[in-house]
């Protein structure tokens, strides 16, 4: 008998490890030899944890099991899920980033190739660089990170700088708010970046790599230090890949957490031993990056998306989505929400499908109110917006942005002013202090929007006034697009914001 629990942190977070502790007591007492897997999760944390039996016929599912139903589901009477694939939630999805997490033992690196891990680098070790990089411009990925900036033109880029030494960084900061997809990768199935690192490393020309992952994710941080010593060992890291003769290593750093450390030239100071303050663009990374070398970096599932478009080809990518947006987005599900958890699909969905249907609306039963897409930086979606298809493009033209696809659902009791007052807050406090629009706007926003609270509407032109010299003289997003929550709970939630001075007394 062979038993699936995950060792994603959410999972563990709801008790999956005591339920694999359990399992194998009361094995043992019953003599029974259970092979016990820690796999990475599905996605559906509402079902956390999420146990599969498999007794020859099949992986069946059970969830949220507890250690009490542990003796039910040796028994075999435990009320079960059917297949994974079978659940509703999952049965949507198109999943080609994450179609091997949950599935194979994230360590075991022969159940990764035998999941087509491997496929893609392989056939990318049989191409020239020039070939690689259009294989990448062809499958219209993008940046995953947040900017959507084209893969193949920032790998181009670094291919056409000429320099001793070339690096590849994945930019694991996650610092967005209700987003996880990297996490889940890294814990459930950390090959697929490395693979994606190294085909990276070749394409342009880089031999050595680097994972910037937050000191907030200690699994992630285990399990990608195992993967890359396995790694090692077996040949697919080192001075001779799969015995091609090509060269590529790396490393994991942990960053110490702070939201700009996120962006890419901050993260490259932090990475340096500096300060992490954000760098002036031009020189761009891609020309002088790490230590003044071209450097790509690029998000953890834009490098994890790497090895199925050489595995099934730029077109098969390519022919998922909308528009400018091809291929699939792992979107990740959060906030007051009945359904939780990781949804990839390809681009084109509709919000309100996606927050009405694939998850379920509000835990708590009340009406929506508003949907924060994209983080910290993203604008809030109000219900009049939800025919908006999931597109960067689409957004966009709704004065919103999708980022890394984290979606941030509150009910109708959200103070909105409160949302924006957070938003502004936030900005304040993980400011880099580089530059004068951020660093004092922010403050100001703050104090601004508390003489609204305060009932002063006449300091509701300042607030407009002051988000415009936001977005306008920033040097980089994160003062640049808090203007974008404030603006939108202000605009599409005007109410909120007329306090009356009676109502604030
Ligand atoms: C304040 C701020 C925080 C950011 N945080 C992240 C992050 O946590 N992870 C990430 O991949 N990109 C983050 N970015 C975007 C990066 O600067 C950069 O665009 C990205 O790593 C490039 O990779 P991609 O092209 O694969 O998206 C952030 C940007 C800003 C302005
Ligand atoms: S916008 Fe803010 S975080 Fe970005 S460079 Fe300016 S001060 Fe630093």
């Amino acid at each position: 008998m062979k038993i699936y629990v995950p060792m994603d942190s959410a999972a563990k977070a709801l008790g999956a490890d005591a339920v694999a502790e359990a399992i194998l007591a009361e094995a043992g007492r019953r003599g029974l030899k259970v092979d016990l897997v820690r796999n990475g999760t599905h996605g559906m944390i509402w079902l956390e944890p999420l146990v599969e039996v498999d007794t020859g016929g099949g992986r069946q599912a059970f969830g949220p099991v507890t250690v009490a139903d542990v003796p039910a589901l040796l028994d075999g009477t435990l009320k079960g899920l059917g297949k994974v694939a079978d659940i509703a939630f999952f049965a949507r999805q198109t999943r080609l980033t994450f179609a091997r997490c949950g599935v194979i033992d994230p360590l075991d690196l022969d159940d990764y190739a035998a999941h087509g891990g491997l496929v893609g680098l392989r056939r990318g070790l049989g191409m020239d660089q020039a070939t690689i990089i259009q294989e990448v411009t062809e499958s219209g990925l993008r940046g995953r990170g947040g900017a959507g900036f084209p893969t193949g033109l920032k790998w181009n880029t670094v291919l056409g700088a000429q320099a001793d030494q070339k690096y590849i960084i994945c930019n694991a900061d996650e610092g967005d708010s209700g987003t996880f997809a990297d996490r889940m990768i890294m814990e459930g199935d950390p090959f697929t970046l490395i693979e994606g690192m190294i085909i990276a490393g070749i394409g342009v020309g880089a031999t050595k790599g680097y994972v910037y992952l937050r000191s907030e994710y200690p699994d992630a941080i285990k399990v990608m230090n195992a993967a890359v010593l396995i790694a090692r060992e077996k040949g697919l890291l080192g001075s001779d890949i799969l015995g091609s003769g090509k060269a590529f290593d790396m490393e994991i750093r942990v960053g110490a957490g702070a939201y700009v450390c996120g962006e890419e030239t901050s993260l490259l100071n932090s990475l340096e031993g500096k300060r992490g303050v954000v760098r002036a663009k031009p020189p761009l990374p891609a020309l002088e990056g790490f230590l003044g070398k071209p450097t790509v970096v690029n998000n953890v599932l834009s490098l994890a998306t790497i090895p199925v478009i050489f595995e099934k080809g730029a077109a098969h990518y390519a022919n998922f989505g909308l528009g400018r947006s091809r291929g699939t987005m792992p979107i990740q599900i959060a906030g007051n929400v009945k359904f939780g958890g990781l949804f990839e699909t390809a681009f084109g969905m509709p919000l309100g499908v996606l927050v009405n249907e694939v998850a379920g609306g509000t835990a708590t039963g009340r009406p929506v109110k508003a949907v924060q897409v994209g983080g910290p930086l993203g604008a809030y979606m109000p219900a009049s917006k939800f025919d908006t298809p999931f597109g960067y493009e689409e957004f966009d033209g709704q004065g919103g942005l999708i980022g890394h696809a984290g979606l941030v659902i509150h009910d109708d009791r959200a103070d909105m002013l409160k949302l924006a007052r957070f938003a502004m807050e936030f900005c304040a406090v993980e400011s880099c202090g580089k530059c004068t629009p951020c660093r004092i706007g922010a403050v100001r926003g703050v104090e601004t929007i508390d003489r609204i609270g305060r009932g002063d509407l006449a300091a509701i032109p300042i607030l407009t006034d002051l988000c415009e010299t936001m977005k306008e003289g920033s040097l980089c997003a994160l003062g640049g697009f808090t203007p974008f929550p404030v603006m939108s709970a202000l605009t599409h939630f005007p109410d909120d914001f007329v306090t009356t001075k009676e109502a604030a007394e």
